[in-house]
């Protein structure tokens, strides 16, 4: 019997963070190898601000791809009230998008702001005028399970004031946060593999796992279930499936920052992200959804045209290393997936 393969062409990771330095060095090859294109978070320390910072970024992840990967980096500013034409006009060549972080939701966020600071609906008008796109980590103030569904309604807003400003909801989790791609044609979704696959018993319902924390956090089944069900477009939302991009949200920290009495929100994934959503969307006989999951849909909407490569999964158990570099556990360490990666053609 011949074995069961999906072939991917060009596939996208538009959200993941690099971090610096060290981490920096070791994690753009890893998304480099696997995804002909990858969009890079601005929450750094000190976080993605000025033209020169975003060049300086620039420049250190440039020198960290190896040349053969044909890998493209997609970048990201750091949204800040009251940004002026002048200054998104310089930088817009060099990004995709700008990330709204609420302050103090995630890691990093404490240079963020409110969505009802003054000066932020300025932002939003000029990044409209000058076709930018917004990036959202979309939590509001509130009890964690119910932050994403509270910042429903500065979505709301947002896409009403703003009808021709490209809003991309980061990393959904709640199920109720699909109706806003149903109802305003300028948003559009990241999905991870985590929220699409996990409940909050991956965190909590045995013993505390930390390497299956992040922000959001994990939500209901019918949360889990709904978004996959999304993505595939196999539920009563097919409507919307063309409006939703992989982003793994990659996002490492050192082991002792995870396993300590106050860990960090964020688990590194993206070399395991394309074998571990290759068995539901082959499974349920949706593979051409995938292709456009994991590349089609992100070069639509962001209007990219990243560079060729092809990577091959075939239905071969692979194991998840219990480490990737000294410091980061990967999710799903020492785990079995059903799928793994066989060819890469870049
Ligand atoms: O869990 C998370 N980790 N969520 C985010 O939004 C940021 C990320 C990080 O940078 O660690
Ligand atoms: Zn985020
Ligand atoms: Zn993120």
């Amino acid at each position: 019997m011949s074995v069961e393969k999906i072939t991917l062409e060009d596939p996208l990771d538009m959200h993941c963070h690099w971090r610096q330095g060290a981490m920096l060095n070791k994690m753009v090859p890893l998304s480099a190898k696997i995804f002909a294109g990858a969009m890079g978070m601005p929450n750094t320390n000190p976080p993605i601000f000025s033209l020169e910072d975003i060049l300086e970024y620039k420049r250190a992840v440039e020198a960290a791809i190896h040349f053969e990967d044909n890998f493209q980096p997609y970048y990201t500013a750091y949204f800040q009230p009251n940004m002026s034409k002048e200054y998104l006009k310089a930088i817009k060549p060099h990004i995709l998008s700008i990330k709204f972080y609420p302050k103090g939701k995630t890691h990093n966020s404490e240079y963020g702001c409110s969505p009802h600071d003054p000066g932020v609906l300025e932002s939003l008008s000029n990044m409209e005028e000058l076709e930018i796109p917004a990036s959202v980590h979309g939590e509001a103030d509130g009890f964690c399970m119910r932050r994403e569904y509270l910042f429903g309604s500065i979505y709301e807003q947002w896409a009403t004031m703003f009808p021709k400003l490209k809003i991309i909801m980061e990393h959904i989790s709640d199920r109720r946060t699909l109706q806003l791609l149903v109802k305003f044609p300028n948003i559009f979704a990241t999905v991870t593999p985590q929220h699409a696959l996990f409940n909050l018993d991956a965190v909590l319902g045995g013993k505390l796992n930390p390497h299956m924390f992040w922000m959001p956090i994990l939500k209901e089944p019918e949360d889990q279930e709904a978004i996959l069900n999304a993505i595939m477009g196999i539920n009563g939302l097919a409507c919307v499936k063309h409006k939703l991009m992989l982003g793994t949200d990659s996002a490492p920290h050192p082991v002792d920052q995870k396993e300590c009495a106050c860990g960090c929100a964020g688990v590194f994934n993206a070399s395991i992200t394309l074998q571990l959503l290759a068995k539901p969307f082959f499974d349920s006989g949706k593979v051409e959804q995938y292709k456009m999951f994991t590349s089609g849909n992100a070069k639509e909407i962001y209007g990219i045209t990243p560079p060729k490569k092809t990577v091959v999964l075939e239905r071969v158990p692979s194991v998840v290393p219990d480490r990737v570099g000294v410091t980061v556990v990967p999710m799903l360490a020492g785990h079995t997936l059903e799928w793994s990666i066989t060819e890469i053609r870049a």
